[in-house]
């Protein structure tokens, strides 16, 4: 019996892995984190599997379904949003099954951040512009921040933040990052990425807070930086027709010429 956590995507039902879906379908128990775990999921799940919402659940009453299913022999799906890596409370429920010695597995999802990026059509990390991406979020009721992970040491950076779990936070994202990228910085805020009724927000720092219609609440990211404006930078060395590299060497005497050779 194998407890198998899988990401299932930010929401479009065919964002979920092969792998995913095979898992589900093998499984006679899927465990789902309901507030955001579209159902369309759970059609793979088989017949007669028992299928059950997590989100009214407490860790206590999750892992009880676990070992009743570990006692029946029965597999288990564990669907989570997007990937398991990021907010997932995967972490708890590892460490429970460990002291159990339950096997598990862990297949990785399609973030929010990601789907967010396709839904812009922005690449995050644009050569000159910014060349990180920090995954972050304010504090919230259940979550205070690590002393050292402020908004303003993230923002001083200049890289493109990607805020989860912030929208109702804006007045405090905007007026702590405002000094380090200015009133001008571009800001869009994708809701629901990648469900039939996305939405998108582009503004500025200075603009954001009016452009924000009052339905788009919850399941929202911000991202923020210059590589959302996503004109005015630099193009990459990578398909540059005079870089030196690897798959592309520019003369007999390049280090890569033997590499290149040898890998075509
Ligand atoms: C508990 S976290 C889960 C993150 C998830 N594990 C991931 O990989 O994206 C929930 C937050 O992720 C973001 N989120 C999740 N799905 C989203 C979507 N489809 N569109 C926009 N933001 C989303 C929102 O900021 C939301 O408040």
């Amino acid at each position: 019996m194998t407890v198998h956590f899988i990401g299932a995507g930010p929401g479009a039902a065919d964002l979920l892995t092969l792998r995913g879906r095979d898992l589900i379908a093998a499984c006679p128990v899927c465990l789902y984190a309901g507030s955001l775990v579209p159902q369309a999921v759970l059609a793979h799940c088989p017949p007669g599997a028992r299928i059950v919402n997590t989100a009214p659940l407490d860790l206590d009453a999750i892992m009880a379904e676990i070992t009743a299913a570990h006692a029946a022999g029965h597999d288990i799906a564990r669907l989570h949003s997007g990937d398991l890596s990021l907010w997932s409370a995967m972490g708890e429920q590892l460490r429970r099954l460990r002291a159990l010695d339950i096997p598990h597995t862990v297949t990785p999802g399609v973030p929010s951040f990601a789907a967010a990026a396709a839904a812009l059509g922005t690449e995050l990390t644009l050569p000159g512009l910014a060349q990180s991406v920090v995954l972050t979020r304010t504090s919230g009721r259940a979550s205070a921040m690590p002393a050292q992970e402020t908004l303003a040491n993230f923002a001083a950076t200049g890289a493109t933040l990607a805020l989860h779990l912030s929208i109702q936070n804006l007045p405090r994202v905007v007026a702590e990052t405002i000094p380090h990228y200015g009133p001008d910085c571009p800001v869009a805020i994708v809701w629901r990425a990648s469900w039939p009724d996305q939405r998108i927000i582009r503004a500025t720092l200075s603009t954001i807070e009016a452009a924000l219609p009052d339905a788009i609440a919850r399941t929202a990211l911000i991202l923020i930086g210059p590589a959302l404006a996503a004109e005015g930078f630099d193009e990459s060395c990578l398909y540059a027709s005079d870089y030196d590299r690897r798959y592309r060497p520019q003369s007999a005497d390049s280090p890569w010429s033997e590499w290149s050779e040898r890998d075509d």
